[in-house]
């Protein structure tokens, strides 16, 4: 699968930097303004109409006193403490890799997706000091599935270790491929030291750049290793619109067609 994934990325990097030049702006990819994830009220989900403010990062981001009880950018939501039926539960006879609890960036996307918290809910509201607090209720399934609910075993796994585990903090930076998985049907990694923390993703296009295209592994301890685990944002970036055709749809990283999507990490 290697050449014509190659082959992709290429037309993919001509295609974003054609869109960057053609739309004058800095947005290398189609943005989250007037998407599914632009909550204000100049956006297309399911509360935008009805909230009273034009602002769109302010539904998952602060600048300041954001809630850091797990590793996501600026959060301005409090994180769930749902209970969670993993996707284990299913009990499939295949299942190599152990599962972390829910956590990191997934917990994220469940502070709305699970549907037990309204989204209107956040910790810093539009405007100075306590702000005035946009209106938005708790997630519906209307239209589609956005609601995924707290049973998660009809959901890809997530909070997963990657290839069945076998990767370690301890390992030099470099690409590690099969031979390094408990489970051989995975396709290669990088890891990088960034900031004195091991980061892992799969680097499709093997030019050793960390990019958001591209699949992106969560760094997590589990059992005392900290290793790379599959999240919610390994494959979708929730900024990264549908607006561009088949490529961005549902906020995925890159074009599931001919399943690009799976294909990058799953070696089928
Ligand atoms: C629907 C929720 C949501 C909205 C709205 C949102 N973000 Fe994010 N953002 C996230 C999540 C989740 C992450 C972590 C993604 C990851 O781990 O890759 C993130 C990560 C980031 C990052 C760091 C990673 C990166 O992709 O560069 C930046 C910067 C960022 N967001 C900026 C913004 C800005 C600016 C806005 C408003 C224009 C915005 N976000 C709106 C959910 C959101
Ligand atoms: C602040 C609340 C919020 C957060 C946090 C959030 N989402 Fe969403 N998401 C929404 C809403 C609202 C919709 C639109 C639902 C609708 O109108 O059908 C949506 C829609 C989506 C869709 C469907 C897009 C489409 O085109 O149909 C995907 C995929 C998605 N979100 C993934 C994520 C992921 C992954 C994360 C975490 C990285 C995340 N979301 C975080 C609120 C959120
Ligand atoms: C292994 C990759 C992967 C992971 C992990 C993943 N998703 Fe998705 N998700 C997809 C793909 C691919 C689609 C598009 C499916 C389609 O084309 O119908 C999708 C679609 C969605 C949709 C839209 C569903 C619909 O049809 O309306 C939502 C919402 C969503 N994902 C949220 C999440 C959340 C939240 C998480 C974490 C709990 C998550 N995803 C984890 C790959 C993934
Ligand atoms: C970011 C990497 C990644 C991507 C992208 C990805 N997967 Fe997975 N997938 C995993 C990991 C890790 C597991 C757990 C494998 C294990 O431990 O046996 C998994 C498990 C699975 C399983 C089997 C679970 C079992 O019970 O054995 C299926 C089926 C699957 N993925 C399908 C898909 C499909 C379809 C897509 C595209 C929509 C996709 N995956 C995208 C990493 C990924």
């Amino acid at each position: 699968m290697n050449a014509p994934r190659k082959n992709i990325s290429m037309l993919s990097v001509a295609a974003v930097v054609g869109t960057v030049v053609v739309m004058g702006y800095g947005a290398a990819f189609a943005g989250i303004k007037g998407s599914k994830h632009d909550l204000g009220t100049g956006g297309t989900s399911q509360i935008s109409a009805g909230t009273n403010t034009g602002e769109i990062c302010v539904f998952c981001h602060t600048p300041h006193g954001s809630d850091t009880s797990a590793a996501v950018p600026l959060w301005n939501k409090t994180l769930p403490s749902t209970n969670y039926t993993r996707y284990s539960a299913l009990n499939t006879s295949t299942l190599d890799g152990a599962e972390a609890p829910v956590g990191s960036v997934s917990l994220a996307c469940l502070s709305c997706h699970d549907g037990t918290q309204a989204m209107n809910v956040m910790i810093n509201a539009p405007g100075t000091g306590a702000g005035t607090a946009p209106t938005g209720g708790k997630m519906t399934g209307a239209g589609s599935f956005p609601v995924l609910g707290s049973d998660l075993s009809n959901d890809h796994p997530i909070s997963i270790q990657y290839a069945g585990g076998g990767l370690a903090s301890t390992d030099g930076d470099a690409t590690y491929t099969s031979t390094a998985f408990k489970d051989k049907d995975f396709n290669s990694v990088r890891k990088a030291t960034i900031n004195s923390v091991p980061q892992w993703w799969v680097d499709s296009n093997s030019d050793g750049l960390r990019q958001k295209t591209e699949m992106m592994l969560y760094t997590r301890t589990l059992s005392g290793v900290t290793q790379p685990f599959v999240e919610c944002a390994s494959c979708h970036d929730p900024h990264n619109a549908a607006t561009a055709g088949a490529k961005q749809v549902a906020f995925l990283r890159t074009d599931n067609s001919n399943s690009e999507v799976c294909l990058a990490c799953h070696n089928k």
